[in-house]
Order: structure tokens, then C-alpha cells, then sequence
């Protein structure tokens, strides 16, 4: 199989690069936005060319506050740029793996929320994420949305990187403490998505085509997360709780992201490991750096 993973410039692309060369069996190509920009249409002209068997699209406009601003722009790549990838991929026969976000929901049923269950996004970045979606299906019957939460990794910034520049200086740090979902270390997400590819490969219909979660087990509020995060690493810094409208961002965050993990354990056989075991390994993985 020829996979090309485009927006690899980012978190969980560059997880899929350090993953790959542990491939043997696949061919992999990795086009950063230099490459495959999803606001240039002439780009993906590329894919004709490349002919890939399955693209994985990791490139997102991903800041979540400054979308409220500037809404063409997040709308165009996370929108519209992925409709015309998908479009492309159904013209030269390629699947596409379509990383979406948890903030497609903000609802709370009173349990972890199944893919079937109805979307309410709030602002831009939700929206823009949910129409991407959309656009996914409509184009391309070979798909796979997956639907992941608190994404962090290795490359880039985070929040858990965020957390231990603060702790190291800070005796005290307020975090927002009604916002539930769950962290997820991009290498479980990077292992999930090769997991589905070598399926995919061994079935070349289109029988798994469909939206998944993925997200690390278990669910915890980002205070939780800051706490264990202090902890983990020996800082004594106190944690204090506050809630989403003291810290008052400007893009609405969803209230309860615990995204239900059955479905993709039934059909692909993935079991995403508990957040405190990844962020464990994620920390011993950062401590050998800093
Ligand atoms: N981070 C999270 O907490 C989180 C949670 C749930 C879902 N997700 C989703 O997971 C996916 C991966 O997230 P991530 O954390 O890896 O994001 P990330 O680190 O922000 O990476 C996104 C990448 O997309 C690239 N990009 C932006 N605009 C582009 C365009 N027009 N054409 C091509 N590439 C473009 C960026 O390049 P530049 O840096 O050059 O702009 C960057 O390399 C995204 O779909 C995101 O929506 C993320």
C-alpha cells in the first residue's frame, strides 16, 4: 500500500513519520503544507502523480480561539480544503483517514457519547470541523472519520508541555475544572491509524468506511490532568480549580468530550491504552529531552 499522510508538518503527523519507519510493509510519503496546502487547489494535483491507496489527513486549522476572528480561513481549510481532498481521493480511488475533533459535540447525554449521536457544534473551529466531516462523506465513500480529543505529542506545543513550563516556575496555577474528556498521546493515535491502514489493506472494499472515536480510556477534567501532570513530574505547585467562564476563552469549549471507544474496538480490534499509562510513558519519553 502507498499511504501519504498530508499536514505532516504537524503534532500527530510527525508522530506518523517517527512511526512509519517501523513499516516494513507499507510505502509512506509525507507532505507538509509546502507541499499539499489545503487552501491551494492546484496542490492536489499532486495525487495524481503520487496515486496513493490511502491518505491520512492530519492538517487542520487548529487554533481553536483565533478561528473566532478569522473564520474564512478556518472554514476554507478545515472546510472546504478537506472537501476537495476527499473529492480528489474518490477521483483516484484512494481512501481517506480524516482526523476530526471531539468539539463536534458540546452536549452531554449523561454517558460517554457514541458517533451516532447527534452534533452540536459551537463556534467556528466545531463548526468548520463538523463541515470537514461532512464534506468527507459526501465525496468520498472510501473514508474513515476519526473523532479525537486533547490531542498531545512529542512535537509541537501542547498542554502538558504547557503545564510543566508553568510548574517548573509557578507555585500556583488556576485550570478550568468543568470541562471532562479525555488526554491522548498522539503515539496511541499514530499506532491506531497504521492498525486501521493494515486492515484496510487486507480488505479492499469498503465494508469499514464509517465514522470512529479515538481517544485514550478513561475521563478526567483538565484540572485533573494539570494535577497529575505536577505530579508526575515532582512539582509542588498548587493546582487550583476554576470554570470555563472565569477563564473565559474566546471560541466555547465542550463541556463533556468522553467519546465512547466501542465501536473501533469491535471492528478494528484497537484497545487505546488509559491516559495515565500513555502520559507516563509521554513524560519518561520528555524528561530524557529536558
Ligand atoms: N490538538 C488537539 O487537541 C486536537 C483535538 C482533537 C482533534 N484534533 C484534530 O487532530 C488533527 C491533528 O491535530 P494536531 O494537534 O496534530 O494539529 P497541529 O499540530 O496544529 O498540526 C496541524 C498541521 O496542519 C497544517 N496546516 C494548517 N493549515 C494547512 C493548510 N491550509 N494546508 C495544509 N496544512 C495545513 C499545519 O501547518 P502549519 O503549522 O504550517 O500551519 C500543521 O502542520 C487535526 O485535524 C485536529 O483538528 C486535534
Amino acid at each position: 500500500m502507498k499511504i501519504l499522510v498530508v499536514g505532516s508538518g504537524g503534532q500527530l503527523g510527525r508522530e506518523l513519520k517517527k512511526l512509519h519507519t517501523s513499516d516494513d510493509a507499507n510505502s509512506w510519503m509525507f507532505a507538509a503544507r509546502d507541499q499539499i496546502d489545503l487552501q491551494k487547489a492546484d496542490d492536489l494535483r499532486r495525487l495524481n502523480e503520487w496515486k496513493p491507496d490511502v491518505v491520512v489527513n492530519c492538517a487542520a486549522y487548529t487554533q481553536v480561539d483565533k478561528a473566532e476572528e478569522e473564520v474564512y480561513a478556518c472554514w476554507e481549510i478545515n472546510a472546504l480544503g478537506v472537501g476537495r481532498l476527499a473529492k480528489k481521493c474518490n477521483e483516484i480511488g484512494s481512501w481517506l483517514i480524516h482526523v476530526s475533533s471531539d468539539y463536534v459535540y458540546h452536549h452531554n447525554p449523561g454517558r460517554p457519547i457514541k458517533e451516532e449521536d447527534p452534533l452540536f457544534p459551537r463556534g467556528i473551529y466545531a463548526a468548520s470541523k463538523a463541515g470537514g466531516e461532512t464534506l468527507v462523506r459526501e465525496f468520498n465513500p472510501k473514508h474513515i472519520v476519526i473523532r479525537t480529543s486533547w490531542l498531545y505529542g512529542n512535537e509541537g506545543p501542547n498542554f502538558v508541555k504547557t503545564m510543566i513550563k508553568l510548574g517548573e516556575t509557578k507555585s500556583e496555577l488556576r485550570v478550568v475544572a468543568d470541562q471532562w474528556g479525555s488526554p491522548t498521546y498522539t503515539y496511541d493515535l499514530a499506532k491506531a491509524i497504521r492498525k486501521i491502514i493494515r486492515t484496510l489493506a487486507d480488505s479492499p472494499n469498503a465494508e469499514f468506511a464509517g465514522t470512529y472515536h479515538y481517544a485514550n480510556e478513561g475521563v478526567i477534567n483538565w484540572h485533573g490532568f494539570a494535577r497529575e501532570i505536577m505530579q508526575e513530574m515532582g512539582y509542588d505547585t498548587h493546582v487550583l480549580p476554576i470554570t470555563s467562564a472565569e477563564y473565559a476563552a474566546a471560541a466555547p469549549r465542550p463541556g463533556w468530550s468522553a467519546l465512547s471507544l466501542s465501536k473501533i474496538k469491535r471492528v478494528f480490534d484497537i484497545f487505546p491504552p488509559h491516559w495515565r499509562i500513555s502520559l507516563k510513558s509521554y513524560l519518561q519519553e520528555l524528561k530524557k529531552t529536558i
